[in-house]
């Protein structure tokens, strides 16, 4: 998998003035406004070099303590593929159970996981334990390493977008069970479960909002203090 040439330690990349240039910045929100969450994918495989430049951008992102916790199961097998269906299809019913009514309804509409078609799937996990950092910032908030690699996945998220990849997040799963399916070492925590490849379209909005379950909010909460 991904391993980026990073330049040596202490060398400082040339980015001119330290602005990025108007015509970048537009296209870098146009990248945002576009990355979307992609439940429907075409079968085609993914080239392994497109694969491991994005994986590549996990390398570069911001983590408590420098401690890089983020660990990657790549989930290729059949049995291994077919235990983390199976563990999302009960954890999904379970879920619709929890609803009556219109919202029953909804939810039973919905589509939220890729997983029967998605040619590239991955396991994102957290290891609670790493010795990296020697615990700056994680000794108050431990919780941090995981939001560490949270933006990990945000960053791996734009890379792919950026080469026409979709990513497809998946939390409905019992995560101790897919833990055993798996054979995660102790000490991980799963912070999700990730579908990947071709999107069969795209879109400019989120589908959840296209099928009528939540609207973004038109504002930002911000209060002063
Ligand atoms: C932490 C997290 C967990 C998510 N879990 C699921 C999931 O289990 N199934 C799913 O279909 N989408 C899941 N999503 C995607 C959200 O539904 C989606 O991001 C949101 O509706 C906004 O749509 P957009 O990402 O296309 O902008 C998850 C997103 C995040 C950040």
């Amino acid at each position: 998998m991904g391993s980026r040439d990073l330049p040596p330690s202490g060398h400082e990349t040339d980015v001119s003035d330290g602005i990025f240039p108007e015509a970048f910045r537009t296209q870098l929100d146009q990248l945002m406004r576009m990355r979307r969450d992609v439940r429907r994918f075409r079968t085609d495989p993914v080239p392994e070099a497109v694969l491991a430049r994005c994986l590549s951008a996990i390398q570069l992102a911001p983590s408590v303590g420098l401690s890089e916790p983020w660990r990657i199961l790549r989930i290729d097998s059949d049995d291994a593929r077919k235990a983390a269906l199976k563990n999302f299809e009960s954890a999904n019913a379970e879920a619709l159970a929890g609803y009556s009514g219109d919202k029953a309804t909804r939810y039973a509409g919905l589509k939220l996981s890729g997983m029967r078609d998605a040619p590239v799937q991955l396991a994102i996990y957290c290891d609670d334990e790493t010795s990296q950092g020697h615990g700056l910032g994680a000794a108050t908030m431990p919780e941090m390493r995981r939001y560490s690699v949270v933006t990990a996945v945000t960053l791996f998220w734009l890379a792919l977008r950026a080469e026409g990849l979709g990513l497809g997040w998946v939390s409905v799963l019992d995560p101790d069970q897919l833990n055993r399916d798996l054979s995660a070492p102790q000490g991980w925590q799963l912070i999700g479960y990730f579908c990947i490849g071709w999107p069969e379209q795209l879109f400019d909005s989120p589908e959840l909002e296209r099928l009528g379950w939540e609207n973004r909010q038109a504002d930002l909460p911000i209060e002063t203090r």
